[in-house]
């Protein structure tokens, strides 16, 4: 079998790519990546070893590239992580959000329904918007409505209801994922836990947006990938499948436990004016994963967040290479920015 990986060089998908090594020995694994300042190649290193892995580098939103790819290459599967993930940056710049992540995806999907291939779209819970922190109760399952808040998870929900267009339409042969917040190994430090267990390691002050009492779902990456696997393998084509593993803590209580983790003063926390249209609480109902494809996370939380601490600083080296090579990457695109006006 021959699977296509977008945005492999990023934190999910690289992490997905490591699992498919280890589950497909016999496969041929192929990773595109635009490697903007998100991707790094040092982060497939281990992968470039095997001979059943091929980086190829290219844009899911230039339709001439993804053509003349998938006329060469005769792909089984094709998994898409590539994509615009920061919400954050989608509030200063959203121009880049629509045109990977929706266009980007129409372009695949194209691709895959000329060819009639199997295709995934990695998708997120902030699709649906967010929930009141004053109702525990609530949660989202794959009928809550679709209320993106950020520019951000409005291209994704744009880029999921092209794939359903797709199924309906042309019977594509697709399936949706939407999972909650992920930590692990890979992430780019400018995301909420690598970014605190970097800063307070160099006793920098942490910021945290308005009071901190925003809720967020946290998953291991590892068992986001598992789950992905198990819908490839077992899903049902056209349906959507929310992937979460009941696991929230406010943000501020996030930080004082990596705070703790590190013997690092509380005194640390620098709050911050709030992120605009910032999501109170996310939360997932994963039942349906789990009744239908039999689907459990593995990873405990204590543990995992333990080890995705010592990993970070165990790594210091891969931290200060993405965000240097990171740094020059985004120099060079306002370059060639302002070169074109
Ligand atoms: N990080 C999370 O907690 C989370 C949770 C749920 C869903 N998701 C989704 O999972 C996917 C992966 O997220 P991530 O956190 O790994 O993101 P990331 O930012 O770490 O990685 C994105 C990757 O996509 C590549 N890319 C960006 N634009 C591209 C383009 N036009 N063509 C080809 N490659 C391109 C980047 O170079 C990078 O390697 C995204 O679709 C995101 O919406 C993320």
């Amino acid at each position: 079998m021959k699977i296509l990986v977008t945005g492999g060089a990023g934190f999910i998908g690289s992490n997905f790519i490591y699992l498919l090594l280890e589950k497909e020995p016999e496969s041929e694994i192929v990773c595109l990546d635009a490697l903007t300042y998100a991707g790094n190649m040092n982060t497939l290193k281990k992968a470039q070893e095997n001979p059943h892995f091929r980086f190829i580098y290219g844009d899911i939103a230039d339709d001439v590239v993804i053509e003349r790819l998938f006329d060469q290459e005769h792909f089984d599967v094709v998994v898409n992580f590539a994509a615009e993930s920061h919400v954050d940056r989608s509030i200063v710049d959203p121009t880049i959000f629509v045109k990977t992540n929706v266009l980007g995806t129409q372009i695949l999907l194209n691709a895959c329904w000329k060819r009639q291939i199997r295709f995934h779209q990695v998708s997120t819970d902030e699709v649906y918007g967010e929930l009141p922190l004053d109702r525990p109760d609530l949660s989202f399952d794959e009928n809550f409505v679709i209320r993106p808040s950020s520019p951000y998870s409005a291209s994704k929900a744009g880029a999921d209801h092209l794939c359903l267009a797709y199924f309906r339409t042309f019977h594509t042969p697709v399936t949706i994922s939407r999972c909650s917040n992920n930590y692990g190994p890979y992430q780019f430090p400018e995301k909420l836990i690598p970014l605190m267990i970097l800063r307070a390691q160099a006793n920098e002050s942490l910021p945290v947006y308005g009071d901190g009492k925003n809720v967020r779902d946290w998953l291991h990456v590892r068992d986001h990938c598992e789950a992905i696997y198990l819908i490839l393998k077992k899903g049902t084509l056209g349906e959507v499948y929310n992937i979460g593993g009941n696991n929230e803590h406010s943000n501020l209580n996030m930080v004082k436990m990596i705070l703790k983790q590190l013997n690092k003063s509380e005194s640390l926390i620098q709050f911050v004016e709030d992120r605009l249209g910032h999501d109170l609480r996310y939360a997932i109902n994963a039942q349906k994963i789990r009744k239908e494809l039999g689907w459990v996370p593995k990873v405990e939380f204590e543990q995992g967040i333990k080890e995705t601490i010592s990993w970070y600083l165990d790594h210091a080296s891969w931290c200060q290479s993405i965000l240097t090579q990171a740094y020059f990457k985004e120099n060079e695109r306002y370059r060639l920015e302002s070169l074109q006006k």
